[in-house]
């Protein structure tokens, strides 16, 4: 896509308005004109109480042109920026629907977090009934999505009252392994032999950062509410690693206190008894066993490499381990899937009573291997996926779920969202506390992100988050990781518990 943006406004932040009508565009410079390829100019000025901008959209010979216009008297305590945001928002949404026929479910709102947008405005006073309405005529958001967003918003709320959000926090550990490779998947993972054949010194150098993390959060005088070790797939480990890494975890904390201990199992041909065993004795309190799809020639084609069989075996496993909650993953809008054959999931997955369900709606990064195949387009509108989204969630809701945590992605089917479902007092607690960065998450590993939050009272919309990352790949991770917990003085680099004590010393001195 050729866009050319004029004023002051983040070039970023045009972009993903415009993938809202134009899924998987790229945008770099070598981009060519031609009647496929998709142009847009961008203007944002102001005139002096008003934020105001023209889009002018083209495809071939279509042009069409939308403005967007904004009073500082109409949010008087918004930001510049967020005025601005509004006003370009207003101008490319008009003009890519009167373009395309189009209208986005999210409306305006690029972000990742719609749930932390409704919470804002019900911390701010706004109640559930006007935060839906600001949704709606704000951000142009559809009117069942602003429900959606409001009440998980409204969920999260009441599940994280009790917790005392500014000494507390979570660890996440990363295992980026998996035993193959599905088509679709962008996440940071070793599946050939050759990375499979790095888990020993992995989990020794995990093990060293593990401690260390504790050890940082023990001088800092938080306490630890949930930890989630994530992937990849962490049941890829052998019974005895897998006993390795819990035995570890349990050194550092007792996970009898933690309110939330989960083991992302994942993919079903990973998941032996014993392994359940040994997370159930651990103190693991919640798995994921994941079928994605409930139909054995979608699994094929998406190189998922298990059977429907596989799953039901797996899930059986997991409910007669006795760990106390299940979650299942599906996903919605896969390529080659149907209407009838998601809904077909869903119900199967439902009448299992799962205390967790997450749908998740399909998304394409450039990492994965399915964007490389000749052809692959995102349908815009969602196409099927849209009508699967919606049956899920009408579907989960009649059958007692409540959503309690969502998040978006760019490049995703239909601009759709992923939704986590629960049974009253089963919500993934982790989870809500991650997306809503409600407090500190210590993660590590490779691709691990550390997310340190300082809220400024009141909580909504004035915290402070600094992130830390650490090398996304399993070898660049075992080539810095030593480098990065105890810092390197000859450059002046500070060690890990360095830059976390320096955070939380600004913020609480
Ligand atoms: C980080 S993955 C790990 C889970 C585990 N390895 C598995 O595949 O079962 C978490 C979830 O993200 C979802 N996911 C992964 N790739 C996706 C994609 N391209 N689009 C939508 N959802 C995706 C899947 O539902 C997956 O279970
Ligand atoms: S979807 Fe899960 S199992 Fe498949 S490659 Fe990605 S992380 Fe691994």
């Amino acid at each position: 896509m050729i866009l050319t943006v004029e004023g002051d406004i983040s070039a970023y932040y045009v972009q993903t308005l415009c993938l809202l009508f134009f899924p998987g565009s790229k945008f770099g410079v070598e981009e060519k004109p031609s009647p496929e390829n998709p142009e847009a100019h961008v203007r944002f000025y102001r005139e002096g109480e008003a934020f105001c901008s023209t889009a002018t959209l083209s495809l071939g010979d279509r042009q069409s042109t939308g403005t967007g216009e904004i009073l500082v008297s109409d949010i008087p305590d918004a930001s510049a920026e967020r005025l601005a945001k509004i006003a370009v928002g207003r101008a490319v949404f008009a003009a890519g629907k009167e373009l395309l026929g189009y209208t986005p479910p999210w409306g305006i709102l690029t972000g990742v977090r719609p749930s932390k947008v409704a919470s804002e405005l019900i911390l701010t006073g706004n109640g559930i009934l006007r935060s839906k309405r600001v949704l709606r005529d704000e951000y142009f958001v559809n009117p069942k999505k602003a429900v959606l967003a409001v009440s998980v918003a409204a969920t999260e709320l009441k599940i994280t009252k009790s917790i005392s959000l500014h000494d507390s926090c979570s660890v996440y550990i990363s295992i980026p392994f998996c035993p193959s490779r599905c088509a679709y998947c962008s996440f940071v993972s070793g599946t050939s032999g050759r990375l499979l054949s790095l888990i020993d010194d992995y989990l020794e150098t995990l093990f060293l950062d593990i401690d260390n993390i504790f050890s940082v959060i023990r001088s800092l005088g938080l306490t630890v509410s949930t930890v989630y070790i994530g992937g990849g797939t962490p049941t890829v480990l052998t019974p005895t690693k897998l006993k390795a890494l819990l035995a570890r975890v349990a050194k550092n904390v007792d996970t009898a206190s933690l309110a939330e201990f989960t083991l992302e199992a994942g993919r079903p041909d990973t998941i032996t008894a014993e392994k359940l065993e040994i997370a159930k004795a651990y103190g693991v309190t919640r798995v994921s066993v994941n079928p994605q799809t409930l139909s054995d020639e979608l699994l094929l084609s998406i190189g998922r490499r298990h059977t429907v069989d596989d799953f039901y075996r797996a899930y059986e496993l997991a409910r007669s381990s006795g760990i106390r909650d299940i979650n299942v993953d599906l996903i919605a809008g896969l390529p080659g899937d149907s209407f009838s054959n998601f809904s077909v999931s869903m119900d199967a997955i439902l009448s299992l009573a799962p205390t967790n369900i997450t749908v998740h709606s399909f998304s394409v990064k450039n990492a994965a291997d399915i964007r490389r195949q000749d052809g692959f387009a995102l349908p815009l509108g969602g196409g099927d996926a849209a009508k699967s989204v919606e049956y899920s969630q009408l579907r989960a809701k009649n059958a007692g779920y409540r959503p309690y945590y969502m998040y978006r992605q760019k490049n995703t089917v239909g601009n759709l969202e992923n939704v986590g479902y629960a049974t009253e007092g089963h919500e993934g607690l982790y989870n809500v506390l991650m997306m809503e960065e409600l407090h500190s998450i210590f993660a590590v590993g490779a691709a691990a992100v550390t997310k340190l939050v300082h809220h400024c009272a009141p909580r909504a919309g004035t915290s402070k988050i600094q992130r830390i990352f650490t090398p996304k790949y399993p070898y660049e991770y075992l080539r810095d990781a030593e480098k990065i917990r105890v810092g390197d003085a000859s450059v002046g680099m500070p060690s890990l518990a360095e830059k976390i004590q320096g955070f939380y010393e600004q913020h609480n001195p």
